[in-house]
């Protein structure tokens, strides 16, 4: 039976820290705060009665309840003063040895039943809880900044971390209002771990020349439902802190080609463009007068052009692009036709060019996965004619849908992107990390995207995500979109993603 945790310690006042004791009070627990640097402390408690009587005012708190939660904080001069917590959570400076010490002299001060956490965001719960003499009681407690208002938490099983604890953490997680998963200790956890596939994708399409980063932004906010794009991410959180995160994960994954970061993000980290913070990352946020405009559809007109429309073969055109094409003048055969439009899944349209044995000069691609009436991804091989590109744009032109040519990318922007983040969750599910309900939570919450992706993967047809990554496998040869036995299974036997294994599998962390 796992112990209800109600005294908790936490050490470091720092963002986190504060954020931690913070929701602890509001949730009717007795929190002592510590801080190594005087003062700090206690002037984390000011900032903490600053945010709960902004939350007073806008009506999210009773002011009797703020009273009472800050009574119930105190600001204590040494850990000593902890020796009849329930909990203590570090959330001190991201180091391996400092954090290791904290806990280390934590058990020799509280009692033998006090669970210890750390809030670390990228170290190994596993490596921190080696250093202590009870390593079964030592958890970790991951949440995202500010604690307040981001509403997960991941909680993190070292391999030693026993069930009792994990459990009484998830009990005090969902007393303080937070959603929490559980999470095998593995590299990233879930939220750093599933966010891999979004910026990492979007960098190797710019690596590849496949569209300008503002068309790739466009494409992915337009046409995927992302709240940002993979470069005004990077410029937010800036490539000084992006780069080592990723450069860390590939290599904790012992260079796993899922990870893989591309070079011109280092090569812009060292030219200092390092995002918002020094005024130039991928946008220019000095001079205002540089905002990148994608060339507008709105001036194509249709020029006559006869188009065809072909499939590809593979699946239906939905009638939701139909009905884009209505105004075009449809050729009676594909001879007749000026403008061929292709929808290939997977493939790019060099492929389907060859496939079909079709003039290449003529053919356009279009993204029928993610293309709808508030944007079409229009896609060209080297061969196509520019004349025919504008033609292309002007059928959608003339129903007011915004266009975006990108160059070949088998799975074009949006459905390639997406289909590398089903794939990373699936690969998370298969190594027991966690479950595809959780992982899907996580995504969500954590990384704000549109969908989980268990969802979004059922959403699209798992049999669908399978031949974009193959495509990308076959046409690259690259480790990197090498299709999760957990989605090619689904896929062979038409379950949905999310389905667990009937029968409960192995974990790939005995405890
Ligand atoms: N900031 C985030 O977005 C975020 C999100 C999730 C997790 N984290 C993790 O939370 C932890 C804290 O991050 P933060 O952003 O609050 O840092 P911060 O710099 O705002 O605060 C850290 C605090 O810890 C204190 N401190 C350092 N060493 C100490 C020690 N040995 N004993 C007592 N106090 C000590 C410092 O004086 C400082 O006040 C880190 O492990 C970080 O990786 C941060």
């Amino acid at each position: 039976m796992a112990k209800a945790l109600s005294v908790v310690g936490v050490v470091g006042a720092g963002a986190m820290g504060r954020g931690i004791a913070q929701v602890c009070a509001m949730a009717g627990c007795s929190v002592q705060l510590f801080d190594m640097s005087d003062g700090a402390a206690s002037r984390a408690i000011s900032l903490m009665r600053d945010d709960l009587m902004q939350a007073v005012a806008k009506g999210k708190a009773s002011a009797e309840d703020v009273v009472a939660a800050l009574q119930k904080i105190t600001a204590v001069t040494t850990m000593h003063a902890m020796s009849t917590c329930d909990l203590v959570v570090e959330a001190i400076v991201e180091q391996l040895e400092p954090k290791q010490k904290v806990l280390t002299d934590l058990e020799s001060i509280v009692e033998p039943t006090c669970v210890l956490a750390t809030n670390t965001s990228s170290l190994s719960v596993t490596e921190i809880a080696a250093a202590c003499v009870t390593p079964g009681r030592v958890v970790g407690w991951h949440f995202f900044n500010p604690v307040p208002r981001m509403k997960l938490v991941e909680v993190i099983r070292a391999p030693r971390t026993t069930p009792e604890t994990v459990q009484a953490l998830v009990n005090l997680s969902v007393r303080v209002g937070h959603r929490a998963i559980v999470v095998s200790d593995s590299p990233g956890f879930v939220v750093n771990h599933a966010g891999r596939a979004f910026v990492t994708e979007g960098l190797k399409l710019l690596a590849e020349c496949t569209a300008d980063y503002y068309v790739l932004d466009e494409i992915l906010r337009t046409c995927g439902g992302f709240r940002m794009g993979p470069f005004e991410l990077l410029d937010l959180t800036g490539l000084d802190v992006s780069v080592p995160v990723m450069e860390s994960i590939h290599s904790q994954f012992y260079g796993d080609d899922r990870y893989r970061p591309v070079t011109l993000a280092r090569t812009r980290m060292l030219a200092g463009l390092l995002g918002r913070k020094t005024g130039q990352g991928f946008y220019d946020y000095e001079n205002k007068n540089s905002t990148r405009e994608i060339e507008s559809s709105h001036d194509q007109h249709l020029t006559g052009s006869a188009v065809w429309w072909l499939t590809d073969g593979a699946a239906a055109v939905p009638d939701s692009i139909s009905a884009l094409l209505n105004d075009a003048k449809r050729a009676r055969d594909i001879s007749e036709a000026d403008v061929i439009l292709v929808a290939p899944i997977g493939g790019d349209v060099s492929s389907v060019v060859t496939d079909l044995q079709l003039d290449p000069g003529k053919v356009v691609g279009v993204d029928r996965v993610f293309g709808s009436a508030a944007g079409m991804t229009l896609m060209v091989c080297p061969g196509t004619a520019a004349a025919t590109v504008a033609a292309a744009r002007a059928v959608f032109a003339a129903q007011a849908v915004p266009t975006f040519v990108i160059a070949d990318s088998p799975g074009f922007v949006a459905p390639r992107v997406v289909a590398c983040i089903v794939n990373l969750a699936c690969e998370m599910a298969q190594q027991g990390i966690s479950s595809p309900a959780d992982i899907d939570i996580a995504v969500r919450l954590g990384l704000g995207y549109p969908a989980g992706p268990f969802e979004w993967g059922d959403r699209l047809g798992p049999k669908l995500v399978l031949a974009i990554l193959e495509g990308l496998y076959a046409t690259f040869g690259d480790q990197r979109y090498r299709p999760s036995p957990w989605l090619v299974r689904r896929a062979k036997l038409s379950l949905p993603l999310s389905a667990p294994d009937r029968i409960a599998q192995p974990t790939s962390v005995p405890s």
